[in-house]
């Protein structure tokens, strides 16, 4: 049994999409038919649980990094996409895990069955971060041009612990006061996994509590969004894993949505 593809969604600056294309590409990876959990490690900032209309937990990431519950105990499902949750909770202080609780932590989520494990993050590097369980970290951006600066500062910072990094360029309107996807291509000196652009399917989708990709399929984002998800998986591969996924009813719906129709 191979062990999960584990994903840290990363970005310097804040506010960048992370949260959304974590969410997002999770959510398209469970509906493929792959077994998906996302971490909610922002403890300052818990927002998964937020974006996916989940009630606020009582355990969460904090509790199963320090021991005080399992991650089982802890588990969420997003029902309509079969998502499974470690949620953030909200506590009176902020939280910064010790080291070694967070090895043992990483180190436990090797050991589960999930094929993709996505981290949402604060912003930020830290380099005590338990990096060699990475298998990659996806570098969020905007086309803004702090953003894409401390972007590739961070990229450096991955390349330098040789850790493998995709970028992400997200909210792309092409206005002139933006860098083009060339410019931030070449100066990331690799092409992009994804170009989501600027959608106010987003908004509407966190104000409503469901994963944009649900609120609108055929969005100019969640079309983006599957394209990005497909880098990680083939569609033969999708169709070995979700057979089912085209015999009418629901399971037909779903292949539409997951565009393998
Ligand atoms: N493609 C998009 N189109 C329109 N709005 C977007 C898009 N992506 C993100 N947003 C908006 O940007 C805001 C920030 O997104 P998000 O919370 O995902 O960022 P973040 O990087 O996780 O932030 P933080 O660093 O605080 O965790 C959200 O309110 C969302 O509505
Ligand atoms: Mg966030």
């Amino acid at each position: 049994m191979a062990e999960p593809y584990i994903i840290r969604i990363s970005s310097q600056k804040g506010g960048v999409g992370k949260t959304t294309v974590a969410v997002n590409l999770g959510s398209v990876l469970s509906l493929f038919g792959y077994k998906t959990l996302i971490v909610d490690t922002d403890a300052a900032n818990p927002t998964v649980g937020f974006h996916l209309g989940m009630n606020q937990a009582n355990v969460g990431y904090k509790e199963v990094i320090t021991g005080k519950s399992t991650l089982n105990e802890a588990l969420a499902i997003h029902g309509a996409t079969g998502l499974r949750v470690l949620p953030g909770t909200i506590g009176p202080y902020s939280f910064i895990p010790a080291e070694r609780d967070n090895l043992k932590f990483m180190e436990m989520l090797t050991t589960t069955k999930y094929d993709f494990i996505i981290l949402d993050t604060s912003p930020g590097f830290v380099f005590s971060e338990p990096i060699r369980f990475y298998s990659e970290a996806l570098l969020i951006t905007t086309p803004e041009a702090s953003a894409c600066t401390s972007c590739m500062r961070l990229a450096r910072n991955y390349t330098e612990e040789k850790l493998k990094h995709n970028l992400v360029v997200n909210r792309v309107t092409n206005r002139k006061y933006e860098f083009s996807i060339e410019e931030i291509e070449d100066m990331y000196e690799n092409k992009a996994i994804g170009i989501l652009p600027e959608d106010n399917t987003v908004p509407t989708s966190i104000a409503e509590h469901i994963p944009a990709f649900l609120v609108n399929p055929k969005s100019g984002f969640s079309r983006a969004i599957r394209e990005t998800a497909r880098r990680y998986v083939s569609k033969s591969e999708i169709l070995r894993i979700a057979p089912e996924a085209g015999k009418g009813g629901i399971l037909g719906l779903v292949r539409k949505v997951i565009g393998i129709s």
